[in-house]
């Protein structure tokens, strides 16, 4: 099930890390390629050796060894994996984690990978319910890390509550999931996101509020479902997910070009708030007050329609094509009429008036319009959105 899966193991230093071991052997057994990384604390409870030997692999432990150096950088080693996972993670990792610190080889790694990272905390119970600890693991939550466990249980310190590593089978299922095993598996999806800049000269642009909050979660979702996701972005304000094909463009004819080079694709979602017009006159250089008085011209031209364009491609149109439609009244009525005129197969539609909030906002209330006619959500966080759109993907491409 994980067969040529590349996976980055790194083992900090608690009680925990002698299951480390196990973890490695059922890893190997499912196919995937283990590299342990041992922090120095990790090395007074497992040696190199034996992680070495079960993972039949080099056991990385030094930033500053030349001969890895020379052979693979820590930035090589940090993407060449399909996944990170931290098992297990103490508190300290965490915490070094959360604040982007990089002063060893298993923090640094973390701070130089691409990819996903999954982490098995385990800790004293008490260590694991300080503030500090659930501070750092909402802001690592928050920054795309999946966690499993810890679970409830006696721990070797005598005491009883959370803070147990999660079990080998857990993590193993945990570590499926993130290399996505899940319904999309195989398929490709392309997502737009974000605002397009129009440049009026060098240094101004034309931008719009979108904060690319809606895409990224779509992206991240369809991605937690399987998908390989190449992620169109314009300069949003959050950052794209781990674990996606990032394409990041600026202006809307760029982006269009963009998703050229992306297609095909089985599925394509358009979350992106592109600018309906460009600037035709952009200046070369920067535009400077002469001290007449006279003020600038700015002429428009079209930009390209992304969606209506894919939407009726003759030959490689994805077999799912969903647009957005930001409305402030009479959300299904404009939706619907949007959806016959950019041949698209589905709208996400949802009220963008001030007054919701949403634009901008971590909520949404969308209305999914299909061939079937409107369907009414409930308003929900931009992620559970996600989530269920995701889901509706799948199902559709069944
Ligand atoms: O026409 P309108 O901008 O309201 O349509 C919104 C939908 O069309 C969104 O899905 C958006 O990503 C897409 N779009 C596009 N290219 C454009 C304009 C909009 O792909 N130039």
């Amino acid at each position: 099930m994980l067969t040529d899966k590349r996976i980055l193991l790194i083992i900090s230093g608690g009680i925990a890390a002698f299951k480390s071991l196990d973890l490695i052997r059922r890893l190997r057994d499912r196919g995937a390629t283990v590299t342990p990384v041992l922090t120095r604390a990790a090395e007074q409870f497992v040696t190199p050796l034996s992680a070495s030997a079960l993972a039949g692999a080099k056991v990385y432990r030094d930033l500053f060894d030349l001969t890895d150096e020379a052979e693979m950088g820590h930035i090589e080693l940090s993407r060449a994996a399909d996944l990170v996972v931290v098992a297990p993670a103490t508190a300290d990792l965490m915490g070094k984690m959360a604040a982007g610190l990089a002063n060893d080889l298993a923090s640094t790694l973390l701070m130089a990978t691409d990819k996903r990272v999954l982490i098995a905390p385990a800790m004293n119970v008490r260590m694991w319910d300080h503030p500090a600890t659930q501070r750092n693991l909402a802001t690592l939550q928050g920054d795309g890390v999946m966690v499993v466990g810890p679970n409830e249980g006696a721990m070797a310190c005598g005491e009883f509550g959370p803070g147990r590593m999660a079990e080998m089978p857990e993590i193993v299922a945990a570590i499926e999931r993130a290399l996505g095993d899940g319904p999309l598996r195989g398929k490709h999806v392309l997502v737009t996101s974000g605002p397009t800049h129009e440049p009026i000269d060098p240094v101004r642009y034309i931008a719009n509020r979108s904060s690319g909050a809606q895409g990224t979660a779509i992206a991240a979702a369809l991605r937690d479902l399987g998908a390989r996701v190449s992620f169109v972005t314009g300069p949003a304000d959050v950052p794209p997910p781990a674990g996606v094909e990032v394409i990041p463009v600026e202006t809307a004819q760029e982006m269009a070009e963009a998703v050229n080079t992306v297609l095909p694709a089985d599925a394509a979602v358009f979350a992106a708030a592109v600018a309906d017009w460009r600037v035709a006159n952009a200046a070369a250089q920067k535009m400077k007050k002469d001290g007449s008085g006279s003020l600038p011209v700015l002429d428009f031209a079209e930009n390209p329609d992304i969606l209506a364009s894919v939407s009726k491609l003759e030959t490689g149109r994805p077999g799912l094509v969903v647009g957005f439609a930001a409305e402030t009244h009479d959300v299904a009525r404009h939706a619907t009429e949007k959806r016959a005129r950019k041949g698209c197969d589905w709208i996400v539609a949802n009220d963008v008036s001030p007054a919701t909030g949403i634009m901008g906002g971590s909520e949404n209330a969308v209305t999914l319009i299909t061939a079937d006619g409107a369907e009414a959500w409930p308003r929900l966080s931009k992620d559970e959105t996600a989530r269920r759109l995701a889901l509706r993907i799948a199902e559709a491409l069944a």
